[in-house]
């Protein structure tokens, strides 16, 4: 058996599939909207850090900053919330509007009742369904592969769901929530498999929430879009919504993938020309990255859209976490991936074309996805009281 990549493995890749992107509508704005409509919507913070900026010889660092999203800790419920709202709407095969809050979404729901939403996840994907459920009252069934760390398991259980372990890996417990989709129970799925594609698209699709609150910050602070996108990729959902962005800018700003070595699925998929499944199972601690398959729903736009990925041992996201906390900004192994990427590719240099995406000029995004969604493993990683915020809101 290979031995996992836990510590500074890294790898450059530059895409050798990419050119132009295919063409997707999405409602943008009735999305907003719709967010703007649930308990807690705020916008995420775009930080400026140019102490990262000065050590990783960037012109300029942003980071958007998903430490809390609706009171969780990652941006997964911004395509959950939307996914599950397309579901029901579609379920029940009428309009749901109007509806001014959640109490009134749950009463229009009432025709369903009883009926359970079911997902498989990493953590945060499937506590996001979860949260979903509860506010619309509705059930929730969630998956886990073997493995799962308690923390995130309670994460999910505090949400009223249940929470089944499956043997095996991400894939084994996607496979295994997709049994349960029937008249009575509809599967969320943030990954896409044949017959199964309106879901994750609608997933994908929720998080452009996070791009147009990116745009307006950077309007507001009179700031140009980054040159250098940097974002991470577990079935690719999320890249695929930072390529849609990208292609509304008119291709504006590269965007660079970041995956753990040992769930560099995307990446392989790009270096055979077409998708790949990983052998055995990923072990990551960058958990929400530890996907054996790409989305085939986000693969034409994740294929073509994006410039290069980065693979990285677990070390750097263990370091990205604490150059994160040293600046104030929370966030977990998974949502530091990107800067893990970043630092990585400075600290080994590349001997390829990635490293102009990154030179003393250019203004680099990095989409910080996660914040501590697994407490004791963050506070094992920093090891030492945090002291210290120097984070300061864009520009
Ligand atoms: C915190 C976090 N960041 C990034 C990702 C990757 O998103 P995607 O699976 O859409 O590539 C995930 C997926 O679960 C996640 O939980």
């Amino acid at each position: 058996m290979v031995a996992p990549a836990t510590g500074t493995e890294f790898a450059a890749v530059v895409n050798p599939l990419a050119g132009p992107v295919p063409s997707v509508e999405v409602p943008t704005a009735e999305i907003l909207a719709f967010h703007r409509r649930l308990p807690g919507y705020e916008p995420t913070p775009l930080l400026s850090v140019p102490a990262l900026a000065e050590r990783l010889e960037v012109g300029s660092l942003l980071v958007k900053a998903e430490s809390s999203r609706f009171g969780l800790p990652a941006f997964k419920m911004l395509g959950a919330s939307w996914a599950v709202y397309k579901t029901l709407r579609e379920r029940l095969g009428s309009d749901l509007e109007p509806w001014h809050d959640v109490d009134e979404l749950a009463e229009r729901l009432s025709a369903l009742r009883p009926f359970t939403l079911v997902a498989a996840t990493d953590g945060n994907h499937g506590r996001a369904v979860a949260r979903m459920a509860r506010l619309v009252g509705l059930g929730a069934r969630i998956f886990v592969p073997a493995g799962t760390s308690d923390a995130r398991i309670a994460g999910i259980v505090a949400e009223g769901a249940e929470v089944i372990v499956v043997p095996g890996n991400y894939d084994a417990a996607v496979a295994r929530s997709a049994e349960d989709e029937g008249p009575r129970a509809a599967v969320i799925s943030d990954t896409s498999w044949p017959g199964y594609r309106d879901v994750p698209r609608w997933v994908s699709e929720g998080y452009s929430t996070m791009f147009t609150e990116i745009d307006d910050a950077l309007a507001a602070a009179g700031r140009r879009q980054p040159d250098t996108v940097v974002v991470p990729i577990g079935v690719g959902a999320l890249a695929a919504a930072a390529v849609e962005h990208a292609r509304r800018h008119g291709g504006r700003g590269a965007l660079v993938g970041v995956e753990p070595t040992d769930a560099a699925c995307a990446t392989a998929s790009a270096l055979s020309g077409d998708l790949v499944t990983l052998e055995g199972e990923q072990r990551s601690i960058m958990v929400g990255l530890n996907c054996g398959t790409p989305s085939p729903i986000a693969w034409p736009l994740v294929s073509r859209g994006l410039a290069g990925f980065l693979t990285i041992g677990d070390e750097w996201a263990r370091r990205a976490v604490r150059e994160l906390a040293a600046v104030g900004i929370e966030a977990g192994e998974t949502g530091a991936a990107a800067l893990g990427g970043l630092d990585a590719l400075r600290d080994r240099g590349a001997a390829d074309a990635l490293e102009c995406l990154f030179g003393p000029t250019a203004d680099v995004l990095v989409l910080v996805t996660e914040g501590a969604s697994d407490l004791a493993a963050w506070r094992r990683i920093l090891g030492v009281e945090v002291v210290g915020a120097t984070a300061t809101e864009a520009p």
